[in-house]
């Protein structure tokens, strides 16, 4: 005998109450629950969701008045703050003007604007812009392009991908399979591109990992990487010389080089881009995230002429054959120029500064308590693993840590039991105390337990 759950109409057909009258009593947690499948969730253990009624700055407004300082950026976006009113109003001026049109033979001011800021800001190796929906497309574009800048000049054979271990490029089925194995892929593994992981690069190893690319140049397309620092696989750091010396490994073993910067981007290691720490360039640039600010969806692709070249042709066969319905979408390339704007009038480069300083300060005391294991920084991010239980992402810890944090005011998410803050950077100076006050205070909680 099957345990389903009865549809929803047939137990109130039982009750004989008007369903109409039992969603009005519901509140916005429970007809989530009700309605809503949240992404990263494991559904049994759930708890209600927090309704977030308005978003000011750095803070979270929940319907029952309480405010949160939003310690990661809401899932690594939103740099300027929540409802800047700059980024709003040119939404507003923009949806009355013009909301979508299809980008096939079609363009529009936005589109073609926000692709000549990214250029200027990429700089000048960096030729084409190729407009997607976020993140996870952005890689997808990334890896397909490489792969079919080989297939259009018949090097069919090199279809292999390289990619690092412990890496995160997304959760379609391209950016799945280039991200390292793990609990989130675990479903899908032999469904996946067989990829060749390698070491994210030390001075140390270095020698050995182009080792690896030497020998498998002849098959390999690509190398796809998180610069700097590897989000979701836990904020792991690597040094800007040692990925330089990789990069120039790769050029010289005809691989192309993608950085994805989805999380690096916009500011988040201390320069606009990450990759504007290294000596090499990378072919291509997949971005997303703080795109917008954090406010639309929005990705981007962008690569270098060489690249390009490669899909211009009299042969229709060559043709890119990739796009989304809603690709450069005006309301999100409006955005995503506000936010650059907000850039150059705000002066953003320098709160980054003050944040990376404030950061190198704090960790001095953070690093002192006995829970913290390799303490970390890069730009505005402060990353350590919590020496409790197994460092693995489903360490309850991040639960525990989570909850305890918003009960003081303060959004944190530990990735397992990787702590890590990111906050948006209008972010106040007594805000980052209080995120660091309450993380010590956590810290030395979770301690006596
Ligand atoms: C480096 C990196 N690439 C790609 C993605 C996927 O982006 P999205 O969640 O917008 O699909 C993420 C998301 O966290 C990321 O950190």
């Amino acid at each position: 005998m099957h345990n389903y759950i009865k549809p929803l109409h047939l137990e109130l057909k039982k009750l004989e109450i008007p369903q109409t009258i039992l969603l009005c009593r519901m509140n916005l947690a429970e007809k989530d629950k009700k309605f809503v499948w949240h992404p990263f969730t494991h559904q049994k253990s759930m708890a209600d969701p927090i309704a977030i009624v308005k978003g000011k700055g750095s803070l979270l407004f929940d319907e029952k008045g309480n405010s949160y300082i939003d310690a990661i950026s809401s899932w690594w976006v939103n740099i300027h703050g929540h409802a800047h009113p700059y980024i709003a109003e040119k939404i507003y001026q923009q949806a009355l003007t013009l909301e979508q049109v299809i980008f096939a033979g079609f363009t529009h001011e936005p589109a073609v604007t926000l692709a000549e800021k990214l250029i200027e800001h990429l700089g000048s190796s960096f030729h084409k812009i190729f407009y997607s929906d976020n993140g996870s497309t952005s890689t997808e574009v990334a890896i397909k392009m490489a792969l079919q800048y080989w297939w259009n000049q018949g090097f069919a054979k090199k279809k292999r991908i390289i990619a690092f271990k412990n890496s995160y490029h997304g959760d379609t089925f391209g950016a799945m399979s280039v991200s390292d194995r793990s609990v989130f892929t675990m479903a899908f593994h032999e469904l996946l591109v067989e990829v060749i992981f390698i070491d994210a690069p030390t001075s140390a190893n270095i020698s050995t990992i182009s080792q690896i690319i030497a020998e498998h140049a002849g098959e390999t397309a690509a190398i796809i990487f998180e610069p700097l620092v590897q989000g979701a696989g836990g904020m792991l750091m690597h040094d800007a010389e040692a990925l330089s010396e990789l990069i120039l490994v790769c050029k010289k073993n005809s691989v192309i080089c993608i950085a994805d910067e989805v999380m690096t981007g916009f500011g988040r290691t201390g320069t606009f881009f990450a990759f504007q720490q290294l000596t090499e360039q990378p072919d291509i640039i997949c971005l997303s995230k703080g795109l917008t600010g954090g406010t639309m969806a929005l990705g981007v692709t962008a690569c270098n002429e060489n690249i390009y070249e490669a899909f211009v042709s009299d042969d229709k066969l060559k043709t890119f054959f990739h796009g989304h319905s809603f690709t450069a979408n005006p309301l999100a390339c409006t955005a995503a120029i506000a936010s650059m704007e907000i850039f150059e009038n705000e002066n953003v480069i320098d709160k980054i500064k003050q944040i990376e300083n404030w950061n190198n300060q704090v960790i001095e005391e953070i690093q002192k308590h006995r829970l913290v294991k390799n303490p970390r920084i890069c730009g505005t991010i402060l990353a350590f693993e919590i020496d409790k239980g197994k460092n693995e992402y489903l360490n309850d810890i991040s639960t525990v840590f989570t909850t305890m944090a918003l009960e003081r005011g303060v959004y944190l998410r530990p990735l397992g039991n990787t702590f890590y803050w990111m906050p948006p950077y209008c972010i106040s100076e007594e805000e980052l105390d209080r995120i660091k006050n309450v993380t010590i205070e956590i810290l030395n909680k979770i301690a006596t337990v």
